[in-house]
């Protein structure tokens, strides 16, 4: 049986552990955050994810999945070192790797048996050197077997264990082919596709792919913009696309456009990567710039159809990210109420698992406990973030309880001729004369 430490118990870092530790390896995850560590091991899951607690569960009984905050007693013994810690976004947008440099230094300084080093947090090309160069130097001249793998995640919150468990594929770089090729073993049993390059390689295979998922969303929310100029239903141009194989339907929802814990630090630090070393990313740019102006637009088409937002109540579905999770970083609602707060409106907002981030940092928004709490006596709601538990609202209740008739579905979630036909106001995005984009 392999014994892993996990060094960094986040999304990231808990979800992988437990799977690992459910494929059979004996793993132990070791956070910083000593009171994440007490709560783990009272069976208190850190974050919202479907399935984890369960599964949890199931390890620590069966006596492979271990929490720890205590270095030490994670790396003893460590075949693998798991570094998964966070990668947040720096001043210049680049990745800040202070995190990561702690935990090499760790395991220069606390191993002294033959250990594989796996980069699963999400840094820049030419990182995986850099922690072998770190781990080298602390040395001092004293021997280490190590080697240094990129195992890059890709795993989304809110399915997360799934594609853990079903992945498209694994990606292995390393300079060493013996030490991505016990990695490589860790995973055999998912029977995926796993390819082992340089360590440079699978580093930028993580940014291109998350850079090139925001690139599709970003492309559909610009046709989404030019389809309300034109009067086109920018939901059927997405399913019409999607029928070609060559370019596939996932990815190219309109809206309110990216956010979360990954695409927005990412797309900005390969932009910075590339910058710094002599490039022009235009199209990263214009990827960043068009998903920041969904925003943007949002606030417009509510400050004109409201005749200004001073005092107005705006309620606000969805908080999180994204649906089936509470993470809120970057999150687009939360942007869009600063931006509406800012002009003196007045928010109530719900979601159905975010509300204790949210709470965190949104001071003045009145966080409510329903969806119909959030439509009293609003003069418009929003669909920020598209939860199953807001499909298919009570709309003749939702018609009597708010004050005005303005719906602006920033998901393109529900049926605006039957909104219509309630009174409402409805305004999609980018959907053309169906959905009435223009408000024509
Ligand atoms: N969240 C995702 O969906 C996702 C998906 C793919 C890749 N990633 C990448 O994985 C990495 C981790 O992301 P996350 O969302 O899990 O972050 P997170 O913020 O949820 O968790 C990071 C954890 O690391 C801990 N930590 C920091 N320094 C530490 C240290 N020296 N020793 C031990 N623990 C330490 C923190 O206390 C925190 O609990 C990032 O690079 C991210 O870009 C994230």
């Amino acid at each position: 049986m392999s014994k892993l430490c996990v060094i960094g118990t986040g999304y990231v870092g808990l979800v992988t552990g437990t799977c690992f530790a459910d494929l059979g390896s004996e793993v132990h995850c070791m956070d910083i955050d000593a009171s994440r560590i007490e709560r783990l091991k009272q069976g208190i899951m850190p974050i919202y994810e479907p399935g984890l607690e369960q599964l949890v569960a199931q390890n620590v009984k069966s006596g492979r999945l271990h929490f720890t905050s205590d270095i030490n007693e994670a790396l003893e013994g460590a075949d693998f070192a798991f570094i998964a810690v966070g990668t947040p976004s720096g001043e210049e947008g680049e990745a800040d790797l202070q995190y990561v440099r702690v935990a090499a230094e760790a395991i220069a300084d606390l191993v002294d048996h033959p250990i594989v080093v796996v980069n699963k947090s999400t840094v820049p090309v030419g990182t995986g050197d850099w922690v072998a160069d770190i781990i080298r130097r602390r040395r001092g001249g004293k021997p280490l077997d190590f080697a240094v793998v990129s195992n890059p995640e890709f795993l989304r919150e809110g399915s997360a264990i799934n594609d853990f468990m079903d992945p498209d594929r694994v990606i292995l770089g390393s300079l060493d082919r013996t030490a991505a090729t016990k990695v490589a073993q860790l995973y055999l049993s998912l029977r995926c596709p796993i390819m082992i390059t340089d360590l440079r390689t699978a580093e930028m295979i993580k940014y291109a792919s998350n850079a090139f998922l925001a690139t599709r969303i970003s492309f559909i929310n610009e046709i989404a913009t030019i389809c309300e100029e034109l009067g086109a239903d920018v939901g059927q141009v997405a399913e019409g696309m999607g029928l070609d194989k060559r370019i596939g339907r996932s990815f190219l929802d309109a809206g309110l456009g990216w956010g979360g814990s990954c695409f927005p630090k990412d797309v900005k630090a390969l932009a910075h990567m590339a910058v710094i070393h002599g490039s022009n990313p235009q199209l990263l740019q214009a990827v960043m710039d068009i998903n920041r102006n969904q925003r943007r637009r949002v606030l417009l088409r509510l400050r004109k159809a409201l005749g200004g937002l001073d005092e107005k109540v705006i309620g606000i579905l969805g908080l999180s990210f994204k649906p089936n999770t509470d993470d809120i970083r970057e999150a687009p609602a939360l942007e869009l109420i600063r931006l509406l707060e800012n002009e003196g409106a007045v928010i109530q907002a719900y979601d159905p698992q975010a509300m204790d981030n949210a709470s965190k940092v949104l001071t003045k928004t009145h966080l409510v406990k329903t969806p119909y709490e959030v439509a009293a006596g609003a003069d418009a709601l929003v669909l920020a973030t598209e939860w199953n538990e807001f499909k298919q609202l009570d709309f003749e209740r939702v018609a009597q309880l708010m004050r005005g008739k303005l719906i602006l579905d920033g998901r393109n979630q529900w049926d605006a001729d039957r909104l219509r036909a309630l009174g409402f106001t409805y305004y999609g995005i980018g959907r053309g004369n169906n959905g009435n984009g223009n408000g024509n």
